[in-house]
């Protein structure tokens, strides 16, 4: 089964590279075929840490959805938009703020870590601590099943399901659920005292087991209709009404292509292959790019587990190229220049694509812009669903009273 609905976005960085593509884009792509996706630029977490620097981030949030749709996101089937043009993920931040405990955003592993490893600037802010409330507005905002992303975002993704599951908690209660559970109670004949005494044991000391067992209850009891079900449910898990829906990480096998250096392919690491590179400078780069540093002369044999190139094989190359790649080098029967060659030939053929993609809107700058616009207003619609829902168990869905006759 399908998730229903995918939320993503990134930082606006610029122009991508290939390292986003396999990591990230080429599974966007894949995505938007099966399930209702929205992606976007998230503007403004770039300001969670470049606040100082911000004269980039319009050029780079256009210079970037450029590279998504030459990568093959498709505008016709994904809703692509851009998060400051949204307004309704700042009024969920600013709602999910005031009952999110401080304590869970200090205990976020990347917090303490990013203030000291990005020394030079000072990260001691109310925008960088609460970042993970807006990231957990993104994507709670539209109520999608799952995100996804890379591994390294999966804390961010395990508090947004606390902070979801707080808010139905404290919010989704149903009014006379007591009672209804109690004449319920009534239906379930000799499933009740089980099933009372699971659900006490779960609800007191999170006994998973108990849970489970209390479920098999519920399906046992042949007179609960389906509705019933339902109720007793949110009676045993002390969870009320689903107003935010807990979303899960989709984690894919994706691949991961390192930069030239066999480090994490990074722009600012200077190994990185952009997603338009010209040919002539594909084909330089990947001449050039690290080997085995132990295969010193031709004569030399190689361990491709110790070399970038190997790594860009497993991605681009066929079964037959990556088997004569291993035994050529082990053996030093090729070069590694020759064994380079099919690896850049495959991302140079690769990238045929992306420029032809992109051709279409580099010269319609115009129609990115509507797209962009379209892609913002159905997202918007969406969000003004969920948020007409929050404020009102907040207690602020009122509205100015017009008739002040009475
Ligand atoms: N924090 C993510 C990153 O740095 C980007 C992001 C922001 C995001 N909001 C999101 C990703 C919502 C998925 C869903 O890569
Ligand atoms: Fe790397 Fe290929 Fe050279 Fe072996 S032959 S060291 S795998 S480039």
């Amino acid at each position: 089964m399908y998730p229903a609905r995918v939320v993503s976005g990134m930082r606006p960085t610029g122009a991508m590279h290939l390292g986003h593509y396999h990591g990230a884009l080429k599974n966007w792509v894949r995505i938007q075929d099966q399930t209702d996706s929205l992606f976007f630029v998230a503007d403004w977490h770039a300001l969670t840490t470049h606040y100082d620097e911000t004269e980039t981030i319009e050029k780079s949030a256009w210079d970037m959805l450029i590279d998504w749709f030459s990568a093959g996101v498709d505008p016709e089937k994904a809703t692509v938009f851009i998060q400051s043009h949204v307004l309704e993920h700042a009024e969920l931040t600013l709602l999910l703020g005031m009952t999110t405990p401080l304590s869970w955003l200090e205990r976020v592993p990347t917090y303490r870590d990013q203030i000291e490893k990005i020394a030079h600037k000072d990260l001691t802010t109310f925008g960088f601590l609460g970042y993970p409330v807006m990231m957990a507005a993104d994507v709670l905002v539209y109520r999608a099943d799952q995100v996804p992303v890379g591994d390294d975002q999966v804390p961010h993704i395990e508090i947004m399901r606390e902070m979801a599951r707080r808010f139905n908690h404290l919010y989704g209660q149903e009014k006379g659920l007591n009672e209804k559970a109690l004449v319920l109670l009534g239906k379930m004949g000799t499933e009740q005292s089980p099933f009372v005494a699971y659900r006490r044991a779960y609800q007191e000391k999170g006994d998973a087991e108990a849970l489970s067992r209390a479920r098999e209850c519920l399906e046992k009891a042949v007179d609960l209709s389906r509705k019933d079900r339902e109720h007793l449910v949110g009676w045993l898990q002390g969870t009320g009404r689903q107003i935010l829906v807990e979303p899960r990480a989709l984690l894919t096998e994706a691949s991961r292509l390192p930069g030239l250096d066999g480090q994490k392919m990074s722009k600012s690491y200077g190994n990185a292959i952009a997603l338009r590179e010209s040919k002539d400078s594909v084909r330089k780069k990947i001449r050039t790019m690290q080997t085995d540093p132990a295969r010193v002369r031709r004569t030399d044999v190689g361990d491709p587990d110790k070399c970038p190139v190997w790594q860009f094989h497993i991605v681009y190359s066929d079964e037959d190229t990556r088997a004569w790649a291993q035994k050529g080098c082990r053996s030093a029967g090729i070069g590694c220049i020759e064994c380079k060659q099919p690896v850049a030939e495959a991302i140079i053929r690769e990238q045929e694509m992306f420029h032809e993609r992109a051709q279409k809107y580099l010269d319609n700058p115009a129609y990115v812009r509507d797209v962009i616009t379209a892609g913002c207003d159905r997202a918007r619609k969406l969000a003004q669903e969920t948020l007409r829902d929050v404020r009102d168990v907040m207690g602020i869905g009122y509205k100015p009273k017009t008739d002040r006759t009475g």
